[in-house]
């Protein structure tokens, strides 16, 4: 999809990315003319004041880029309150940490269905990098009904103790930054981003000893070399980002949902353009340059990284499952049941479709469930994966 498929963004966003470009160009500058697509995403995405999540753009939900579960329904936050629940219940004063909470609507829904049940939540914290979305969660958080009495606080760093209870994060590894290669006649190349006077382009380089270690690694798990020609991308940074979350957590439980694969299914031979998805206007493309500052860019998750990095911490992987069978399990059905209203009832069964489709979000978006210090009972109903990781 190239620019001119979008409509032309307004004359202050077309000043941000100006903006944007010139900071970027600087940086590229001063990395001797070239920067990683890890630094590049790095910079578009979360450079103080200038990136796309933290600036001011509309980004989540209507009239912004892209949608994502809590947005669709409160069924999907209610689910997940109703699955955390076994483990909340086993200490006195639970907590919840969610990082990276978008509008604050997940967090909203969970608190506000926690409220209807016995678990009294000592704090529901939010780790979140945007400042701008700690506006928003606060405004939407704002809104609950006066009952709800639970602790909110935004955290600039996590618990020096560790909370007891749960930790949740829906879309967030996807909006990680990730490193790109791309395989020449068995050399592994490094994609990145220089300047060609004004004009941004994509350039390659020879892939650093830690992409490249990285990538064998994968190779070796897969059982297979990438051929010429293949194109994909690596978290090389993800088990510090793990650490730096695990810290929060001192027993518990751990959910990440969000679109991915298992290694295997990640690199496999059609896969050959890799995983990179951008969104822009609500409409999904692969062109992570098009307006630097104004567009998302994210890749679907290797669960089995999530996994390893887990077990390296000392997690158990209590399960993976597709995220329509995590919900269903959560009685979100019986909650559609109970709603005396025809038309919101009929509203309810429309955004569920959308939660539940195999080719929508249904069999795309994967959970993760891992435990810390804690023995938690197998979710009941649930079609288990985890012998594909
Ligand atoms: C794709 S959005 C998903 C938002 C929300 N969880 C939802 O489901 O609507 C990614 C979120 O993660 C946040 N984020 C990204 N990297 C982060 C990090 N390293 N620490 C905390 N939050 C982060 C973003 O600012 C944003 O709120």
């Amino acid at each position: 999809m190239s620019k001119t498929e979008f409509e032309k963004p307004d004359q202050e966003a077309l000043n941000h990315t100006m903006l944007v470009q010139e900071h970027l160009k600087n940086e590229v500058n001063d990395h001797e003319g070239w920067l990683s697509f890890y630094n590049f995403m790095n910079f578009v995405l979360y450079k103080p004041t200038l990136g796309y999540y933290t600036s001011g753009t509309h980004k989540i939900g209507l009239g912004g880029d892209f949608t994502t579960a809590p947005e669709i329904s409160k069924l999907f936050g209610i689910a997940i309150a109703n699955q955390l629940l076994p483990a909340l219940r086993k200490y006195k004063k639970p907590s919840i940490l969610e990082v990276g909470a978008g509008s604050g609507k997940l967090a909203f829904d969970i608190i506000n269905q926690l409220n209807n049940t016995n678990v009294e939540l000592d704090h529901y914290y939010i780790l979140e990098i945007s400042g701008d979305l700690k506006d928003r969660q606060k405004r939407t958080l704002s809104q609950l009904p006066n009952k709800n009495q639970v602790k909110i606080r935004w955290l600039n760093k996590l618990p020096e103790e560790g909370i007891e209870g749960a930790i949740i994060a829906n879309e967030v590894i996807d909006a990680l930054p990730f490193e790109r290669f791309k395989i020449i006649d068995n050399n592994i190349l490094q994609i990145g981003i220089t300047y060609e006077g004004s004009q941004l382009i994509e350039k390659e380089k020879v892939a650093s000893p830690l992409l490249r270690e990285a990538i064998k690694n994968v190779e070796k798990d897969i059982g297979r070399s990438f051929d010429t020609g293949f194109v994909s991308e690596i978290q090389v940074h993800f088990e510090d980002w793990f650490k730096s979350i695990d810290k929060g957590l001192k027993s518990g439980i751990a959910l990440f949902i969000d679109y991915g694969y298992t290694r295997k299914d990640y690199y496999s031979l059609q896969k050959d353009n890799g995983n990179m998805i951008c969104h822009f206007q609500n409409k999904a493309h692969i062109d992570p340059y098009i307006y630097p500052g104004l567009q998302d860019i994210s890749a679907s998750i290797d669960f089995s990284l999530l996994a390893d990095s887990a077990f390296n911490l000392g997690y158990q992987v209590e399960l993976y499952c597709h995220q329509s069978d995590f919900l269903m399990s959560g009685d979100i059905l019986a909650f559609i049941d109970s709603e005396s209203d025809d038309k919101e009832r009929i509203r309810m069964n429309q955004q569920i479709k959308q939660l539940f489709l195999p080719n929508i979000m249904g069999e795309i978006f994967k959970c993760m469930l891992l435990s810390k210090n804690c023995n938690i009972t197998h979710l009941e109903g649930v079609k288990d994966l985890r012998h594909m990781l």
